[in-house]
């Protein structure tokens, strides 16, 4: 490639900027209303109100009912999580290398990690979190994810 070409590209990408984060200098965040469940925060947009996180959830935590406000994108890294009580109810059982798409609209309740569990989770919006009677018990954002990290103890 021509040094000029090398110049051009230099000030093109100049104008934009990539992301790359090394999770193991993160510290886990305790991930609020769910006890077991921590998560390490890999970007968050302003703009799309996108968040980007690692889970990190012990055999028997889980996720109380929510409903997707934006859709939710998740990769299973290791472990055994179960959407909608899982296969055997008709539901999803995930295991390490399942991709899950959750489309805006979408009501889970208990979301339960069989076994210790690591998934790579993107949710493009916010997600609401409900009571049995679908009372709203809490709103997550963007900013939300961001005043959880902001509580992370700094990395060592
Ligand atoms: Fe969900």
């Amino acid at each position: 490639m021509s040094d000029q070409k090398t110049i051009l590209d230099q000030m093109r990408n100049a104008q934009i900027q990539d992301t790359y984060i090394h999770p193991d200098d993160l510290a886990w965040v305790p991930f609020p209303g769910a006890p077991g469940i921590d998560m390490k925060v890999l970007r968050v947009s302003s703009e799309s109100g996108t968040w980007t996180v690692l889970f990190q959830c012990t055999a028997g935590s889980g996720f109380p009912r929510h409903l997707h406000l934006g859709a939710g994108e998740y990769l299973m890294i290791s472990g055994e999580m179960e959407v909608r009580g899982g296969a055997k109810a008709g539901g999803i059982t995930a295991v390490a290398g399942d991709y899950g798409y959750e489309p805006t609209g979408m009501i889970h309740d208990w979301t339960n990690f069989v076994s210790d569990s690591v998934f790579f989770f993107t949710n493009h919006g916010p997600i609401q979190f409900m009571d049995d009677d679908d009372n709203i018990v809490g709103v997550l954002d963007w900013q939300g994810i961001l005043a959880i990290d902001a509580s992370a103890p700094a990395p060592v």
